[in-house]
């Protein structure tokens, strides 16, 4: 058993929490407030192990800590989640800095071009291991791949080895059985852009169940 803090309490952090109390582990649930409506009700419907506090209790009781908090807003949340908090501590990045303007999305300009969310977050917090994944599929589908007849693919980057190793030990505990390692966090560029793919075909299809495979092999 493990303590995990998750900041957000959206749909993401919702699934996320709810997969990793059924994995055995402690989880708070982190908000702006303490009573955060979401975040209470999450607590009290998956007991004991649950709990809800605000974005710096959440921070400081994970020993592995996942933001799942509007990208735009990342930095505000974390900086209330506090870097001290987070020092040392593996962050699981799934934020992704969307705009959405007249029927279309794009990256918000702060985190685009040059830089991109995953390399803001890791440079606002520099002691904080940052593993960006899970930012380019649907929310149902993030504890759940092996719903889908063939394995999609769980990118992730970051600066760490030994950080990423333990994320895609917690993708494999989540059912991800194709995962791969696309290098630094640097790369948060391109899973964040595929992340932006991702939202037209949602609308084109209609469903969340489905993911992105990477096919390799030759015939
Ligand atoms: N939904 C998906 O299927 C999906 C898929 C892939 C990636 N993502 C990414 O995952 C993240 C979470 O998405 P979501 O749809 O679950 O929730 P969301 O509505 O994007 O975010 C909700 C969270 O953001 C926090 N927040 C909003 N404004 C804030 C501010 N000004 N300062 C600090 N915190 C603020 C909220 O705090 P309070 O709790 O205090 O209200 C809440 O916890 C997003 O970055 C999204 O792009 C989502």
């Amino acid at each position: 058993m493990k303590k995990y803090g998750v900041l957000g309490t959206g749909d993401v952090a919702r699934v996320i929490a709810s997969k990793l109390v059924e994995l055995g582990n402690e989880v708070m649930m982190g908000s702006r407030s303490a009573a955060n409506e979401k975040a209470t009700a999450w607590a009290r419907e998956n007991g004991e192990r649950a709990s809800n506090g605000t974005f710096a209790d959440a921070a400081a009781f994970g020993e592995v800590v996942f933001n799942c908090v509007k990208g735009v807003h990342a930095l505000e949340a974390l900086g209330l989640a506090g870097a001290d908090n987070l020092r040392g501590k593996i962050l699981v990045d799934q934020s992704n800095p969307y705009v959405y303007r007249d029927g279309h999305i794009s990256l918000d300009p702060a985190y685009s071009g040059d830089t991109c969310l995953g390399e803001e977050v890791q440079r606002f917090l520099p002691e904080t291991k940052v593993v960006k994944t899970l930012n380019f599929i649907g929310s149902v589908m993030m504890t759940n791949p092996g719903e889908l007849a063939e394995a999609p693919t769980a990118f992730y980057c970051g600066n760490d080895a030994g950080a990423k190793e333990a994320v895609k030990g917690i993708l494999n505990a989540f059912g991800w059985t194709d995962t791969f390692d696309m290098g630094d966090i640097s790369m948060s560029r391109y899973t964040e852009m595929l992340g932006a793919f991702w939202v037209p075909l949602f609308g084109q299809l209609g469903t969340m169940h489905w993911g992105f495979r990477l096919v390799t092999d030759l015939k």
